[in-house]
């Protein structure tokens, strides 16, 4: 798990740095990064807030917060929290909160971005990166993750944003994708336990939505 969160890091860096770029991240803000795992997000975020910025590393999974703890041993910004994100409450608002990889896995997503967008202040950033599993191919065939309860959640993140009263902002899909030996194959076999060999791999495509709540900018 340890190894596939470390690709991935590598994998999906590059919608990372878009989402990160597009919303303008700078010294001094406040995050909170909601199913954080790892805590790859989070030292992101921290590195681009700085020592003045805050970022709350919040995981349902207890587990999670020693994680991050060991993660982020450099930056004392990070806040690690256990914390359901249905349940989030901060000891502040925000100006960004966000999630990648998470609410295909909750419940019920609209109940999650709900409070996202409670955390954060008026005129704050809600920035979410949820895969569409069945977009992504290997040797064209569609890829499906049975473990997860909303494994498409990605196709449906723009109407769930303005379902929950953000303005949306943007929203786009970026997919990396490859052939034969390299991170891309790699990532596969550790999600899938499956050597796709020398086939086409297309991985799913994270849609990336930013939402903004309406008041003060
Ligand atoms: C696939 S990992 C993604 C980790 C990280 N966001 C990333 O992109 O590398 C999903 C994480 O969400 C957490 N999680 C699942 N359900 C949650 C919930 N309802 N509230 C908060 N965290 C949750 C899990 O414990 C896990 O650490």
């Amino acid at each position: 798990m340890t190894e596939l969160k470390g690709l991935r890091d590598d994998v999906y860096r590059r919608p990372l740095a878009t989402a990160l770029e597009r919303l303008g991240l700078g010294p001094g803000w406040r995050c909170v990064d909601v199913g954080a795992g790892g805590g790859d997000v989070s030292v992101a975020l921290a590195e681009v807030v700085g020592r003045t910025g805050r970022v709350y590393a919040v995981d349902s999974d207890p587990l999670a917060r020693d994680e991050v703890a060991r993660a982020a041993a450099a930056h004392s910004q990070v806040l690690a929290i256990t914390q359901a994100g249905e349940d989030l409450a901060l000891p502040e608002p925000v100006d960004l909160a966000f999630c990648r990889f998470l609410l295909l896995h909750v419940v019920d997503p609209a109940v999650v971005l709900a409070r996202m967008a409670g955390a954060v202040r008026p005129g704050g950033w809600v920035v979410a990166q949820e895969p569409i599993t069945s977009a992504g191919r290997v040797g064209g065939q569609a890829l499906s993750m049975p473990d997860a309860r909303h494994p498409d959640v990605g196709a449906f993140l723009p109407a769930l944003v303005k379902d929950s009263g953000l303005e949306l902002v943007d929203a786009w899909a970026e997919a990396p994708a490859g052939v034969g030996p390299g991170p891309v194959r790699a990532y596969l076999e550790g999600l899938t336990g499956v050597d796709p060999g020398d086939d086409p791999i297309v991985l799913p495509p994270l849609v990336t939505v930013v939402g903004r709540r309406p008041g003060e900018r």
